[in-house]
């Protein structure tokens, strides 16, 4: 325990699903924590659910301005940022010939776009505090091939395994550690949202996609947030520095790389 005490982290997406998950665990671990959501109700609830080391933080990854602002109101409040997670993400599914530019554009500027200027922002304020840093990148199982229908959800997440992988060989000169964790299936809300499109797109029952999709996990369930907490803990932790531009699988089984 203890294995992150006195660090200042940010996590974006963190007012729910893993992003909430991966703020308790760092928590517990003795760390404070933005819980930075583009959902400022979301977000100030949770900070109140978790705790008086915790706190909430209005934050767009697509727009610049508030990465920015994000990054100085942690600054102006804990005196430095040590771990930054991209966490947040949109979802979307569609045959190919039915992709929209406004899907594509959208998925985009928050899974490739916000994760990119968010560890941009990031990195340029551990550089300037000049004692390193650790950046998590989330990635999926979903990066690591394509689908039938999440064509685009997929490629964000090939886009996220390839900055990790350019970004850590370029940062880890200043002692920033830049890896990223590839979840398989994880219950909660974005899965249900996952469940009702596909649905609706293969004429599904609800329920029917996600107990297909948990049959076929080697480990035969789906994920909750506590199974990929060791992972995010480990590599925003000391014992991790010497790991650079990783993706590391934590799926039950699903995909071995
Ligand atoms: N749930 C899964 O099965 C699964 C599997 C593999 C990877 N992942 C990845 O794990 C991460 C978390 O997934 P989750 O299931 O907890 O998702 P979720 O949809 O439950 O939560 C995403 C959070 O991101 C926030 N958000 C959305 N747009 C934002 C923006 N522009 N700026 C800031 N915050 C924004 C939302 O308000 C929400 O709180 C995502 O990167 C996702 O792609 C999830």
């Amino acid at each position: 325990m203890n294995r992150l005490d006195g660090k200042s982290a940010l996590i974006t997406g963190s007012a729910r699903g893993i992003g909430r998950g991966f703020a308790e665990a760092y928590l517990a671990e003795g760390a404070t924590v933005a819980i930075a959501d583009v959902d400022p109700d979301a977000a100030a609830k949770t900070a109140s659910d978790l705790g008086d080391a915790a706190y909430a933080v209005t934050m767009d990854v697509t727009r610049q301005d508030s990465i920015d602002a994000a990054i100085e109101t942690v600054v102006d409040r804990m005196g430095k940022l040590d771990i930054v997670i991209n966490n947040a993400a949109l979802f979307d599914a569609a045959e190919t010939v039915d992709i929209t530019r406004d899907s594509f554009d959208r998925l985009m500027a928050v899974n490739v776009a916000g994760t990119l200027f968010t560890m941009q922002a990031a990195a340029r304020q551990m550089i300037a505090q000049g004692h390193g840093g650790k950046i998590i990148n989330m990635a999926s199982q979903a990066g690591r091939r394509g689908e039938p229908l999440v064509l685009v959800y997929c490629s964000t997440k090939a886009a996220v395994i390839s900055m990790t992988q350019s970004a850590g060989l370029n940062l880890i000169s200043h002692g920033i550690n830049v890896n990223a964790i590839a979840p398989g299936v994880v219950d909660g809300e974005h899965w249900d949202h996952v469940d009702a499109m596909f649905a609706k797109l293969e004429g599904k029952a609800p329920g029917q996609k996600k107990a297909e999709v948990a049959a076929g996990v080697p480990a035969g369930r789906f994920a909750v947030p506590a199974d990929l907490t060791g992972m995010a803990v480990f590599l925003a932790s000391s014992d991790a520095d010497y790991i650079v531009s990783q993706t590391y699988n934590v799926d039950g089984g699903q995909w071995m790389s």
